[in-house]
């Protein structure tokens, strides 16, 4: 088989990297990756440039502003522009550089706020959007059109990804503006060196939510690539486990061996009871993800006591 040339854009990031992980020694690929000092995705004319000089065979797009809700928000401006702007760039370049598959990732938040769980990719855009980070799921849905239209006017394969809540090496660690699992990894991380009595937990504790590691995300990726999977709806990719956020909780307690109490803050919202991926399209395709959650937490603990990234971002 031929080198494929696949530029990973992003890939210093969470999903960036795991991808990058997964294909540096892969003789399969020849891989190309440039800093956001190297590259700046916002400048289309630099992004211009540097696809008609390296004219990729894959692209792979995990650049993009990402963040949890408090950041969605105090940033709306910024995480629509920025998402827009980048993934226009990105997917406009490869077109015009005749790179004729790419993956653009989406995310969860393009489906509807009621939607019939587990969600289906039919169910895309049957109803209104949760408001809370509606500037950065119409960007998403607006990545996915221009890769619908992009197949249709000018025959190329660009797919949309849809993965579940990621974590893995590379996450945001950072106190203000991080996802669940990074964020109770690092609490119950600082509890334990601290030697707290209890940790506190927003919530009852029932809702359900599903989890995907970064490097599984990278194996369904590459393998829909090397299938040359070809289709113009969103697909679904999560790992079909759904885990109960105090069981999320008692798992990450127990790796990182905080042995205080866990108290769960009844007073604090919920959210939706339930929130998972239909995934049986990537189940008919025979993908499913190999790494369980307690196997992928245990790795991320273990990244991030190496790396010492609890020592270059400051505790609570
Ligand atoms: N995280 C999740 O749970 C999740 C779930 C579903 C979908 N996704 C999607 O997956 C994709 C990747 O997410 P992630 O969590 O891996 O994000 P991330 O960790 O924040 O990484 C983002 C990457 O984009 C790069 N980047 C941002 N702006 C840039 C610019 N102007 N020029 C060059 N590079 C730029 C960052 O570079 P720097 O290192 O320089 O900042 C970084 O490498 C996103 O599209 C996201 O929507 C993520």
């Amino acid at each position: 088989m031929k080198r494929q040339v696949l530029y990973i854009a992003g890939h210093t990031g969470l999903v960036g990297s795991a991808l990058l992980r997964r294909t540096i020694r892969d003789e399969n690929y020849a891989v190309i990756t440039r800093t956001r000092a190297e590259l700046d995705l916002m400048n289309s004319d630099s992004v211009a440039e540097f696809m008609q000089q390296e004219s990729p065979d894959r692209v792979i797009i995990a650049a993009g502003r990402v963040g949890g809700i408090l950041a969605n928000q105090t940033y709306c401006g910024e995480f629509i522009h920025q998402n827009l702007t980048i993934q226009n760039n990105l997917i406009h370049q490869s077109m015009k550089a005749g790179v004729k598959s790419l993956v653009f990732l989406g995310s969860s938040c393009m489906y509807p706020k009621h939607c019939p769980q587990p969600m289906s990719e039919s169910a895309l855009l049957t109803g209104l959007l949760e408001e809370t980070n509606l500037p950065y799921a119409i960007a998403k849905i607006s990545g996915w059109g221009m890769c619908q239209a992009y197949n249709q006017q000018y025959g190329m394969n660009y797919m949309t990804a849809i993965p579940a809540n990621l974590y893995g090496r590379n996450d945001n660690f950072h106190p203000q503006d991080s996802h669940v699992i990074p964020g109770m990894i690092r609490r119950f991380h600082e509890a334990k060196i601290q030697q707290l009595k209890e940790v506190v937990v927003w919530g009852t504790g029932k809702p359900k939510r599903e989890f995907l590691l970064s490097d599984d995300l990278a194996d369904a990726l590459l393998f829909l690539l090397e299938k040359n999977y070809h289709s113009s709806q969103p697909i679904n990719i999560g790992s079909g486990q759904e885990v109960s956020i105090s069981e999320l909780a008692e798992t990450i307690k127990e790796i990182v061996g905080f042995d205080g109490h866990l108290i769960f803050d009844t007073h604090k919202p919920d959210g939706m009871p339930l929130k998972r991926l239909d995934n049986s399209q990537m189940e008919k395709l025979a993908w499913s993800a190999k790494t369980s959650l307690a196997e992928g937490i245990q790795k991320v603990y273990e990244w991030c006591l190496n790396s010492k990234i609890f020592e270059k971002i400051p505790f609570y």
